[in-house]
């Protein structure tokens, strides 16, 4: 079956999204962004209909989803919009950059009847997916303590840091609501949501720009203790994720492109290979995931509920390192 698929903004991720999507080879795509320019050459290069707004492009024919890739502080008006003209929604993360608008998207939802999700890409990681699985499996016992570890130089990946949403926690920027939120969601997403935590952030290295590009934070997950440490400045990409249980630890290491496991008593980890063959590839899974939710079947996508829990975490950690204060989740 094709999907009638509506791109909404195609800066970096919306291009990737339009790009996977039509990897899928079960949806007709459709792009819009507010910049002009960017929107001829995109729709031109991926040969789609290009609109200049949302209003447009709704007007102009039916879709049945919409996935959304502007900035997070348009993310949710634009969901409303769209479950308004009875399309399914997929948001980039992180949902928003306020929690006031949750109620107007959750009412949305119930109103249209339709499928919503938030393209947190964890949950497409096979890695990440596998040790999930392997926990909940319950062979190591109860999950006590989890260490995150996680860095990687924006610079390299993103030159363009200094022109885009990144500048202004208005608009979703800084460390905490742009590479944090993808790590404590794939925490919740394991031991569930964290309620508690205190947060010290900084501006410690990245030029052109005042926002944290450094955070440690201290939580608690239910029963589980939680620790990350997390920059956007350091020379290796790596991300380090390990949930030690009552009988042996996991470890997930994105560097390495694996997961592995110690049970009390082994001399050593096991590993297990969990390649990524490109990038590409998680969103193309997560592209499929949201076209199976849309035919009413079940998918890994992270719910709105769990991205709402994930919008407090982030939150939190902003308040949290603003007044250094530790705060509390309800
Ligand atoms: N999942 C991931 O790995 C990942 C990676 C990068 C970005 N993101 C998220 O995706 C979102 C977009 O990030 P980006 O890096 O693509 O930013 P970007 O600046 O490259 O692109 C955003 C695009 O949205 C357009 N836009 C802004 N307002 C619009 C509106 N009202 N209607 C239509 N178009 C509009 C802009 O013109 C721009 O082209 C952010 O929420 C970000 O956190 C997720």
């Amino acid at each position: 079956m094709s999907h009638r698929i509506l791109i909404v903004g195609c800066g970096s991720i919306g291009e990737r999204h339009l790009r996977c999507f039509q990897r899928t080879g079960r949806a007709e795509l459709a792009v819009c962004d507010v910049n002009d320019s960017l929107l001829a050459t995109v729709s031109q290069r991926y040969q789609v209909p290009g609109f200049r707004d949302v209003g447009a492009a709704l007007a102009a024919g039916s879709y049945d989803g919409v996935v959304i890739c502007s900035p997070a502080h348009t993310h949710l008006g634009i969901a409303v919009q769209a479950l308004r003209h009875g399309a399914g929604v997929l948001i980039e993360k992180p949902l928003s950059t306020r929690i006031d608008d949750v109620d107007a998207l959750r009412s949305a939802v119930a109103a249209a009847g339709k499928f919503a999700a938030v393209a947190y890409v964890y949950h497409f990681i096979p890695g990440v997916a596998a040790m999930r699985e392997f926990l909940r499996g319950g062979s190591l016992g109860r999950p006590l303590q989890v260490s995150v570890v996680a860095g990687q130089h924006f610079p390299t990946f993103r030159p363009a840091y200094r022109e885009i949403y990144y500048t202004r926690h208005e608009t979703g920027g800084g460390a905490i609501q742009d590479a944090l939120t993808h790590v404590a969601n794939a925490v919740e997403w394991l031991v569930g949501p964290t309620g508690r935590l205190c947060c010290e952030a900084a501006h410690q290295a990245l030029e052109g720009v005042e926002v944290e590009d450094t955070v440690c934070v201290a939580a608690r997950n239910g029963d589980v203790l939680v620790s990350y440490t997390l920059n956007q400045f350091q020379a290796p990409n790596e991300v380090t994720i390990q949930v030690h249980c009552a009988d042996g630890s996991v470890r997930y290491e994105g560097h390495e492109q694996r997961w592995s496991v110690f049970r009390r008593g082994d001399s050593g980890w096991t590993h297990y290979a969990a390649p990524v063959a490109e990038r590409d590839a998680l969103f193309v899974s997560q592209a499929h995931a949201f076209l199976d939710g849309l035919e009413g079947k079940p998918t890994a996508l992270c719910t709105v509920e769990e991205a709402v829990q994930t919008l407090k975490f982030n939150l939190a950690a902003l308040e949290s390192a603003r007044t250094g204060k530790a705060m509390t989740i309800p």
